[in-house]
């Protein structure tokens, strides 16, 4: 495992739409071990591959409940119900907060890291981790939601 630099706003990565994966590999186990390192390492509930500048449709969500790191492959938002509103932030973005609405329950179908299908569901902190992380591998950022948002400096956009 290893520690991998967070991309910041601004990097084109960023803005990618990611590629699906087709190799449930060791390369994708490695990125995902990666990826959850970092994220906790970050203190923070959710990171995406095109974050540490792999434009694969892969991220990972931890919310610091019993189901420990949820890995999502290839995830796709099957059902969403209900909205919250709440301040939002990215570990691309450190420090900056905007209110974002988004659905309070959501069910994600996705592949594990071997390739296996499943649905998670998740309600408030989880389903706004699984949008905000699930935007991030079509290129947008959470602040493309926000509106009358503070402007942001322009090396930031
Ligand atoms: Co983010």
């Amino acid at each position: 495992m290893a520690l991998r630099e967070i991309l910041k706003f601004g990097e084109d990565a960023l803005r990618k739409k990611c590629r699906e994966v087709t190799n449930f590999d060791d390369r994708l186990a490695q990125l995902l071990d990666d990826l959850t390192e970092t994220l906790i390492a970050s203190d923070g509930v959710g990171l995406a591959a095109p974050q540490v500048g792999i434009l694969r449709r892969v991220c990972v969500v931890n919310v610091r409940d019993e189901r420990g790191t949820i890995e999502l492959v290839n995830p796709q938002i099957i059902e969403t119900s209900g909205s919250q509103t709440g301040n939002e932030g990215c570990l691309s973005l450190p420090d900056e907060f905007y209110p974002v609405e988004r659905p309070n329950k959501v069910t994600v179908k996705a592949f594990d890291r071997h390739g296996n299908e499943f649905t998670v569901t998740g309600k408030e902190l989880a389903a706004r981790a699984f949008c905000h992380e699930i935007d991030h591998l079509d290129g947008i950022l959470f602040t493309d939601h926000v509106e009358n948002k503070v402007p942001v400096r322009e090396d930031r956009l």
